[in-house]
């Protein structure tokens, strides 16, 4: 079984690649589940419902988020209803929205956990501990579970792996914007990435505007930060393929699509 998950999509340029790009990578690459970072959907900030709808209808089967969560109020109206949205666990009790989404594709189920940093983030609780308890809870229902960590810190992200190594189908970082090139699977069968990447701008700063950000580190000022409507644009990914009877992962593919990196059908 092959899944896709697409890295953090920032405002409508990212969404404007999902829409194009989508359908191509689905036809030459035949991922059974496709499952998308949408915590920067919604300008950069957060998620609309009509995003979200938006990106499921375009093929995605769950959502994962992260620091972003919140940002949009309406989230609060629609997230208890978001059966495919899955907001990060290490949150404290009785947050709204779903810390483990469950999908089915190929007659087996995926768990998808989304978790956050705590090194340079703001507080939440402990991401390792959290992990153990949703994967003995996932382990009931299925053995292929992909955890998308949506941290800051390499050091952190490469500690989680080690740690879930052989516990977990797959785990993807987020929130970093920049894809790493450390793609493997681990000695007990988990596949690993630093950071998956971005989706949106290609030209900016992390997705956002690359004057405001330059203006930023130029005065120290406070400065808006806009994601930028006009210009080139990129999409990031990885594939995993999966041994569906053990849960493993066999084999993690970078994808990259932009000017420097042209798709081939
Ligand atoms: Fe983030």
């Amino acid at each position: 079984m092959k899944l896709l998950f697409i890295g953090d999509i920032v405002g409508s340029p990212g969404r404007n690649m999902v829409e194009e790009y989508l359908p191509k990578i689905k036809k030459k690459y035949q991922p059974h589940a496709t499952i998308m970072n949408g915590e920067n959907a919604a300008a950069g900030k957060g998620i609309t419902e009509k995003i979200y709808k938006q990106l499921l209808e375009w093929g995605a089967q769950a959502i994962t988020m992260g620091n972003h969560t919140w940002d949009k109020k309406e989230i609060f109206h629609f997230i208890d209803d978001a059966t495919y949205m899955v907001r990060p666990a290490n949150l404290p009790p009785n947050t709204p929205g779903n810390d483990i989404a469950y999908i089915k594709t190929n007659n087996h189920e995926i768990a998808v956990i989304n978790l956050l940093g705590r090194t340079f983030m703001q507080p939440v609780d402990d991401p390792f501990r959290k992990a153990d308890e949703l994967i003995e809870r996932a382990k009931k229902r299925t053995n292929i579970i992909f955890v998308d960590f949506h941290a800051e810190a390499t050091s952190e992200k490469q500690a989680l792996g080690w740690y879930l190594d052989g516990r977990v189908t797959a785990i993807a970082g987020t929130h970093t914007h920049v894809q790493t090139a450390d793609d493997r699977i681990l000695p007990n069968g988990t596949s690993y990435i630093t950071d998956t990447g971005m989706t949106g701008p290609y030209d900016g700063i992390l997705g956002t505007d690359r004057e405001s950000v330059i203006k930023k580190f130029l005065t120290g000022l406070p400065v808006r930060f806009e994601v930028p409507k006009d210009g080139r644009t990129q999409l990031s990914a990885i594939l995993v393929d999966i041994n569906e009877k053990n849960g493993q992962a066999k084999k993690i593919e970078r994808l990259q699509i932009n000017e420097d990196h042209p798709f081939f059908s």
